[in-house]
């Protein structure tokens, strides 16, 4: 019923994939419930990624629907510059709530790579209309995922992300080292005890750069999709304290870390570090409309919007779908739902993360693991490269759990599970299990 002819397979020019793997061999999704998805050839797969790190509160939500259900009955769309709608003004008070600190201020995108180029900005905006525009520089760190926009590649270290688009770049950039070392932190359970110190690589580029002409420094709290990078103790501290020594602006990229993934709202809160702009997208709404959403301190906004003349345009940026009244719905209607079943306190509140961890860590005997990180629900299992072939055993391990009907995802050599934050327990035996099965079958 599912089967896709040859034309259609043909026209799609599928993102960050291996086309002519894919349709060789496709892989459809047509069905999702709670945890599990329905696949083509009408197996059921045990959803170990949540989607693609997004799908919080599981899949098909009723609530979720109804909402976006009846905002399709009342208003489809309305313009978002100098016109407004009610959702998209609920859907920022619920996230002003959750926010950490005075981050209470929110501007709506569609995408984390929309929001990461939105920080990037409104931290250029803000030195500005401080009368400080020569900061102008953006720091970034090495192996930093941060979309695919310009802005977001710039300030990445993902090399095949840069790669192509070198000369392309945004000009006024750097990057701090990134913070992995197995020889230091090989199969820590939680966060790693060494690395602080590679904060302090940021007074290197104070020096170099002068704090007059920078900006701001972006980093993801935990990186995830560059491999699942747990922050060392201690790291995110000293940069803050960096930042404010120097006046940055301190940008934590949450589009993974948000919304409950660590067991608190947000990364901020889980690790006690507020940054000054946090950029958010996927289990905004859980998923169910593209969406991302911006938290900015009041002072920043401030500056930017009092800094301006009055009834004249303020920032100028923005998004024909921000705040789509459809994703706007779901926002409100997501945000209930994990308020009211208290998703994004359930790992730390359940010790679900305690015993995520003890699972994972399971793994260490299995065969090709090299190394094992966690932290919330949230887990890479690092596999032993093939000589000559990185990536090649991760995507047999890939394709080997989806046929064993779990769905989980792989960068370079590293297995990535992060699940809806509905799971349960048996349901993370099931994945460990199976990922185990897989290890063991690959060669
Ligand atoms: C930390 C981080 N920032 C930005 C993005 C980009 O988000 P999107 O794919 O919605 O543009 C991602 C996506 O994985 C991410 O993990």
């Amino acid at each position: 019923m599912h089967d896709l002819d040859a034309h259609q397979l043909d026209a799609l020019w599928m993102p960050f994939t291996a086309n002519r793997q894919f349709k060789a061999a496709p892989r459809l999704l047509v069905g999702a419930k709670g945890m599990y998805y329905r696949s083509h050839d009408g197996r059921t797969i045990l959803d170990g990624v949540a989607g693609l790190w997004c799908v919080n509160a599981g899949h098909g939500r009723d609530e979720i629907h109804a909402a976006m259900m009846q905002q399709m009955q009342e208003m489809d769309y309305a313009p978002p510059f100098q016109m407004g709608h009610p959702r998209q003004f609920e859907a920022a008070a619920m996230l002003a709530q959750i926010a950490p600190a005075d981050l209470r201020k929110v501007f709506f995108t569609n995408s984390g790579s929309e929001s990461v180029d939105t920080a990037l900005k409104i931290a250029l905006a803000y030195h500005r209309a401080r009368g400080e525009g020569t900061r102008t520089l953006l720091i970034g760190r090495e192996r930093g995922y941060h979309g695919v926009g310009f802005g977001g590649i710039s300030v990445g270290g993902m090399p095949a992300n840069r790669k192509v688009f070198h000369g392309s770049l945004l000009p006024n950039v750097d990057h701090l080292p990134h913070t992995h070392d197995l020889e230091h932190q090989a199969f820590s359970r939680g966060q790693p005890v060494w690395g602080a110190h590679l904060a302090d690589d940021l007074e290197r580029l104070v020096t170099l750069h002068d704090a007059s002409n920078i900006a701001a420094v972006i980093v993801e709290p935990m990186a995830g999709s560059t491999g699942v990078l747990i922050p060392p103790q201690g790291y995110l501290e000293r940069l803050r304290t960096i930042c404010d020594r120097h006046g940055i602006v301190l940008i934590f990229d949450e589009v993974i870390t948000g919304f409950g993934r660590l067991g608190t709202p947000f990364a901020a809160q889980y690790f006690n570090v507020i940054p000054d702009i946090i950029t958010t997208a996927k289990a905004v709404n859980n998923a169910a409309a593209p969406m991302g959403a911006v938290l900015v301190r009041e002072s920043i906004h401030d500056a930017i919007v009092h800094g301006a003349p009055g009834g004249a345009v303020e920032f100028f940026h923005g998004y024909t779908y921000s705040g789509h009244p459809l994703a706007s719905a779901a926002a409100v209607a997501a945000q209930k739902l994990y308020a009211r079943d208290g998703l994004l306190t359930r790992a730390r509140r359940e010790g679900l993360d305690r015993y995520w961890e003890d699972a994972v860590h399971s793994l260490r005997d299995a065969a090709h693991v090299r190394d094992i990180r966690n932290l919330g629900l949230v887990a890479g299992i690092e596999l032993m490269a093939r000589p000559g072939a990185a990536g090649q055993r991760a995507f047999d391990v890939f394709v080997t759990c989806y046929e064993l009907g779990v769905l989980l995802r792989y960068t370079g050599d590293t297995i990535a599970l992060s699940p809806p934050l509905i799971i349960e327990r048996g349901q993370i035996d099931q994945i460990v299990d199976t990922l185990r099965k897989a290890l063991a079958s690959v060669a």
